[in-house]
C-alpha cells in the first residue's frame, strides 16, 4: 500500500494550493496564471462528465487522487466512489466526498459491486496494463464503459520520456486483443501542455530567486558554493532531469495525451 510523500501533497495543495492532480485543458489565447491553469482543470473536468456514456449512473473514480472529480460526479448526479491507494488522498477524499472510498491499488481491487463505467484520470498509467484491463471487465460486471485520460508513450521517444506511461500503440493493440471496443480516441496533448509551460515557469522564478538569495555569500564563499554543488551532484542531477519533463515541446515529441473511451460487452 502507497504511502504517499505527504509533503509533496501539502506543498501542491497548501503553498499553491491546487487540489487537483491532473493537466487540465487549456484553450489557446489563455496566459500562464494560476487562475487560468484552476480554469483548464476544471474544464477538463466538465470534459470528462459530458464524455460519460448516456445512462450510466454509477461510477468508479480510479486513481481518485483527492476526490475532486468524485464530488464534481457526485454534484452532477452520479452514483460516484472513489479508489487509491494513498493513505493521504484517503483522508482528504473522505473529508470532501460522501461516497465510499476503496483504499487499495487497481491491480488489487477486488469489487463487491458493479459500475456502469470506470473513470481513470491520469492513473491509468500506473496500473498494470493486464490487471487494468481484466479487473476493469469485472468491475464493469461484463458490460460498461471504461474512459481513460492520460499520457502515453510514444513509439520514437528517449530517454527519460520513456520512463512514465504506457507504450501507446501497444496499449491500444492490448486492450483491443482483450476485446474492448474502442469508442472514442481524442488527442488532447495541444490543450493540456500548456500546463508544464506554466510549472517551468514557476521552477524558473524559484531558481531565479534563490540566486538572487544566494548572489552574495556566492560571491563571498565561491570555493563552499563549489564544494556543495559537488557534493550534491547527484541530486542536483535528479532535479535537472526531472525539470527536462516540463519541456512542453519535447513532451509533445515524445507523448501524446489522449482521451480513450472503452466499451466492452457479452460478460
Ligand atoms: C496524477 S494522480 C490523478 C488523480 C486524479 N484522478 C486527478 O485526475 O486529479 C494519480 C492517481 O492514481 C493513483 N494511483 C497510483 N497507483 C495506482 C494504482 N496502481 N491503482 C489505482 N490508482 C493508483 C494515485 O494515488 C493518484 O490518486
Amino acid at each position: 500500500m502507497s504511502h504517499s510523500n505527504d509533503k509533496g501533497l501539502r506543498i501542491y495543495q497548501d503553498v499553491f494550493e491546487l487540489e487537483r492532480m491532473h493537466y487540465g485543458m487549456w484553450q489557446p489565447d489563455e496566459g500562464l496564471s494560476y487562475d487560468n491553469l484552476k480554469a483548464a482543470q476544471q474544464r477538463y473536468e466538465t470534459f470528462l462528465i459530458e464524455h460519460v456514456p448516456e445512462g450510466a449512473s454509477s461510477i468508479l473514480d480510479v486513481g481518485c487522487g483527492t476526490g475532486v472529480m468524485t464530488r464534481v460526479l457526485l454534484a452532477a448526479g452520479f452514483e460516484a466512489e472513489g479508489l487509491s491507494p494513498d493513505i493521504h488522498q484517503k483522508r482528504i477524499f473522505t473529508e470532501k466526498c460522501d461516497a465510499p472510498f476503496h483504499h487499495t491499488t487497481f491491480d488489487d481491487f477486488v469489487p463487491a459491486r458493479q459500475y456502469d463505467c470506470l473513470i481513470m484520470s491520469e492513473s491509468a498509467q500506473y496500473i498494470n496494463s493486464a490487471k487494468l484491463f481484466a479487473n476493469a471487465r469485472t468491475a464493469l460486471g461484463g458490460d460498461g464503459h471504461l474512459l481513460i485520460c492520460d499520457y502515453f508513450v510514444l513509439e520514437n521517444a528517449t530517454g527519460i520520456f520513456r520512463k512514465s506511461g504506457h507504450d501507446y500503440e501497444p496499449f491500444l493493440q492490448e486492450a483491443e486483443r482483450e476485446g474492448w471496443e474502442l469508442v472514442e480516441n481524442l488527442d488532447i496533448t495541444e490543450q493540456v501542455v500548456k500546463t508544464l509551460d506554466a510549472a517551468m515557469l514557476a521552477v524558473n522564478k524559484l531558481r531565479l530567486t534563490l540566486q538572487i538569495i544566494s548572489e552574495r555569500s556566492r560571491e563571498k564563499h565561491p570555493k563552499r558554493f563549489k564544494l556543495l554543488n559537488w557534493l550534491f551532484r547527484k541530486k542536483i542531477d535528479k532535479y535537472e532531469q526531472q525539470i527536462l519533463l516540463l519541456d512542453s515541446k519535447r513532451f509533445s515529441e515524445n507523448k501524446t495525451y489522449r482521451f480513450l473511451k472503452y466499451r466492452v460487452s457479452g460478460a
